[in-house]
Order: structure tokens, then sequence, then C-alpha cells
């Protein structure tokens, strides 16, 4: 595709939420990628964050745009948490809600010209729908006839999944990292917002993790939230760790994603 992906002089550099039109035209002329942070809002057991799967996506992207100068979107923090709701404070899309709305934010962005559209997800009950909201963009896109539809390209990037940052955690907490409030994740949010670090506790052994049907199964399953973790093992000299990791794995991958052919 195009031009040497420089790292950018600072985070500030790739937001888009701080350029002009004009600086994303030029911008356009140069690189025909963008990044966008996709999280959730949802419990992540007595001692984690609310957040915390819409802090590490965003993170996690803003660290890879410093490092390969390609713009990141503000990040898109809520998502498909349906069966989390048994707990105060979570906010949950519907699937087909959160279908729309990475639809349109896809087709807003291949409308400017963007044909590489890299999602960097923090958040596993995202997947299935962020899958089934390209499909349905390259069908729109291909529908509206835009002119960037034969290479529209949308990839979704799990900064949890990246092999180092598996092979860290299964290193650092082997099974106590669990399925859901995972100490790795919590680590990374620690080193993000120090104050979460007075959250942190022991907490007693947590349920195992099971299948996942509606909220009210889940909580009668996993009472405290947790599925197998043990969030007291994070640090967050761990979590910087995993940062590094999971942005050196997503900067890689989304390089060869941008010089793919058409
Ligand atoms: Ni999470």
């Amino acid at each position: 595709m195009t031009a040497p992906h420089e790292p950018a002089a600072s985070t500030d550099a790739i937001r888009l939420q701080l350029r002009s039109w004009p600086e994303v035209e030029a911008y356009l002329e140069r690189c025909k990628g963008v990044i966008v942070p996709l999280g959730s809002t949802e419990q992540h057991g007595p001692t984690g964050a609310i957040g915390t799967d819409a802090l590490t996506a965003e993170a996690v992207a803003l660290e890879v745009g410093r490092r390969t100068g390609v713009l990141v979107t503000p990040a898109q923090a809520f998502g498909m948490a349906e069966h989390h709701l048994g707990f105060a404070g979570t906010v949950s899309l519907q699937p087909a809600t959160l279908l729309a709305v990475l639809h349109d934010i896809v087709l807003s962005l291949a409308r400017h010209g963007f044909e590489r559209i890299y999602v960097i997800n923090g958040h596993g009950g995202n997947i299935a729908t962020a899958k089934a909201a390209f499909a349905q963009a390259y069908g729109t896109a291909a529908d509206r006839s835009l002119a960037v539809a034969p290479q529209l390209r949308c990839k979704l990037a799990n900064w949890f999944m990246a092999g180092p940052v598996m092979a860290e955690a299964r290193s650092l907490y082997g099974e106590r990292e669990g399925h859901h409030a995972t100490p790795s994740e919590i680590a990374l949010t620690l080193a993000l917002e120090p104050s979460l670090q007075s959250k942190q506790r022991p907490l007693p052994e947590p349920a195992p993790a099971g299948p996942i049907h509606g909220p009210d199964d889940f909580r009668r399953r996993h009472p405290d939230g947790r599925m197998g973790s043990d969030p007291y093992l994070a640090s967050a000299e761990h979590g910087e760790r995993f940062l590094d990791l999971a942005a050196t794995a997503l900067a890689e991958d989304l390089l060869a994603f941008l010089a793919q052919e058409r």
C-alpha cells in the first residue's frame, strides 16, 4: 500500500479527535489505515474496574498508533456484555446494536477513503458480533458503490489473545489467569490508572469458567463475577510489560495488514 510508517512524535499526533479535517485529508494521501479501539463497560469481579476492557483496548491502540504513526479513532467503549448485566455498573449493547454501530463506523471511514480498518478489541464477547459487522459492512460498501469497496478490509485484533501476551500471562499466573477479570487485564489497568491499586485485595477461590448464557445464569455460576481468575496476582509492573508485548505484536500485525495486496 502506502508510504513508510514512522513512529509519531507523540500520542497526541495520532489521535483522530485532535486532528482537523484537512489534516485527515492529508494523512489519507500517505496512509489508508486507521485503528478503532473497541472495549466494553462491564463488571470485572469485585476488585476490577468496570472500564477495564475499554481502558486496555484504548491504551494498546494508542501505543500501536504511536509506534506506527497510524491514526486512532475514539474508543467504542460500550460492547456486547449482556451476560454481565446481573452486576451493577455494566452497560451493554445488544449484539444487533453493536453490529450496527461498528458497521456505521466502518462505512463512515470507508467513505473518506480508509481501506484498512484495524479494530483493537479488549473483550471476548465482542468477537462474533464484530466479525458479523465486517461482513455486513463489505456488503453495504459494495451496494453503495463506494470507491474503496473493492479494497476495503477490516481486521479484528484481540490484544489479550496475542501470542506473546498469552505466553506471559501463562508464565506469570498459570491456571490462575482464568477467563474473566484476569490478572493480565487487571495488571494493565493498574499500570494505566494507579488509583485502582487501592481496590486490590486477596479474594476467595473463584468459580471455574463455565458455559455463558443469560445474566442471571452467569451470576449464579460466577457469584462474584470472576471466571477462574485471581486478579490479586496483578501488578502495575506486569501491566507495563503486557502493554509493551501487546503493542509490539499488534504493531507488527498492523503493518503486515497495511502492506497486504488488494
Ligand atoms: Ni475484560
